[in-house]
């Protein structure tokens, strides 16, 4: 069986630094708020672009952090309402309804997976103090139509950027362009570093980027208890921390990420020139067995994507998956349930958003990991080719 996705061997493929990596720790003594968490913030930072990077103990607090803060600095209110894609993992929500902000789900496009932002404008109202844009599978949610609508309407942008270490995009500086990795577009970005992320601990873990002075010290604060001096707080705060050895060990992962994501996009054009059974549709394909040449390039080669995930659409997607299984390749579904429909969400269970809705019936994720073999992928891409639905 091909499996989605080998920790071991992905975490062997580093060794033996990652063992050096625990055993300087455990012989250091200084287990939290150490050197390891400060230096691997500052090559975080200094790799994302942000000025500020503060480490905490997953993604979903890294969220819920920077939307606490964001009430806690009376920028946001609770009650507020925060534009969210319908279409992501619940994490993304959770970090919203948590604080006691208001969802306003908008739908994705279907190409992109991620949020249309041609759909937020009509859904902006006088109490929206805020855009969630989540890069869902690793594909950067960005543009310059919403960096002008969040400055028309004053908005704050929180990333979520779980899915998408590494990824990029080009943005057009006064006549020069540039590179900006996503998790420095917005203000406030949260990072997941769970072991199968593509920076992954080999534990919980996650980070907040921004530029932000003011909310990253609140905000560092807020995750230490709500001190910023040992017993001295000044907000309720909660223990979210990164502890030493995950960061030694994304230390030692770090330097390699971009490699690790170049991989993937090899196995990205892989699939997307030998998967060729016109009954799947491809990331990004409007129609199966798409043969546009140009656009194609565009959606596997742009660095914007770091292939997270590598997800294919079927309208018979269970019987794809079960199919995929008898014949030896492990496949996930990313996401069966979305939030709108979660019994933990019964208050949205009524909403109809039909795009959301079609992707998580036809959505399936194909093995994309930085340590399969070429015949494994090759292998991948032959059983999809022989399946009829
Ligand atoms: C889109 C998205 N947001 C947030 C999270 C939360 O991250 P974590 O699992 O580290 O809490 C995840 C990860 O599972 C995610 O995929």
């Amino acid at each position: 069986m091909i499996s989605f996705l080998d920790l071991k061997k992905i975490n062997d493929s580093f060794e033996p630094d990652l063992t050096s990596a625990i055993y300087r720790v455990m012989s250091s003594g200084w287990y939290l708020l150490g050197n390891e968490v400060n230096t691997f913030e500052q090559q975080y930072g200094a790799f994302i672009g942000s000025k500020y990077c503060i480490t905490v103990a997953n993604g979903l607090d890294a969220l819920r952090l920077i939307f606490r803060s964001y009430i806690e600095m009376k920028v946001m209110d609770v009650g507020d309402e925060i534009i969210v894609p319908a279409n992501t993992f619940i994490a993304s929500i959770l970090a919203v309804t948590e604080n006691h902000l208001k969802p306003v789900f908008v739908e994705p496009d279907v190409d992109t997976y991620n949020i249309d932002v041609s759909l937020i404008e009509k859904h902006i109202t006088a109490r929206t103090k805020g855009i969630l844009v989540v890069h869902l599978y690793g594909r950067a949610c960005w543009s310059e139509e919403l960096d002008n609508l969040a400055r028309k309407y004053d908005l704050r942008i929180i990333e979520d950027n779980a899915q998408a270490a590494g990824a990029s995009v080009n943005i057009d500086d006064q006549g020069t362009i540039k590179m900006h990795r996503t998790g420095s577009l917005g203000n406030a970005a949260g990072h997941s570093f769970y072991p199968g992320k593509n920076l992954g601990a080999i534990g919980d873990g996650g980070a907040v980027t921004t530029d932000d002075e003011n909310l990253a010290c609140v905000l560092r604060s807020m995750a230490n208890y709500g001190a910023s001096k040992k017993y001295i707080h000044e907000y309720q705060g909660l223990n979210s921390r990164l502890d030493e050895i995950q960061a030694a060990i994304l230390k030692v992962k770090l330097p390699r990420l971009d490699t690790d994501n170049q991989m993937r996009r090899k196995i990205a054009r892989f699939y997307y020139d030998n998967i060729t059974n016109p009954e799947i549709y491809l990331p990004g394909n409007r129609s199966p067995g798409s043969t546009d040449e140009n656009s194609k390039s565009y959606i596997i080669e742009a660095l914007d994507n770091v292939w997270h995930l590598f997800v294919i659409r079927n309208s018979n997607r269970d019987k794809l998956q079960a199919y995929l299984h008898d014949n030896g390749v492990q496949t996930l579904i990313h996401y069966p349930v979305p939030p709108h429909k979660q019994k933990a969400y019964s208050e949205f269970n009524q909403r109809v958003f039909p795009v959301t809705e079609q992707l998580h019936r036809e959505v399936l994720s194909l093995p994309i990991s930085p340590v399969l073999s070429d015949s494994e992928v090759e292998f991948v891409a032959e059983v999809i080719n022989k399946y009829k639905g």
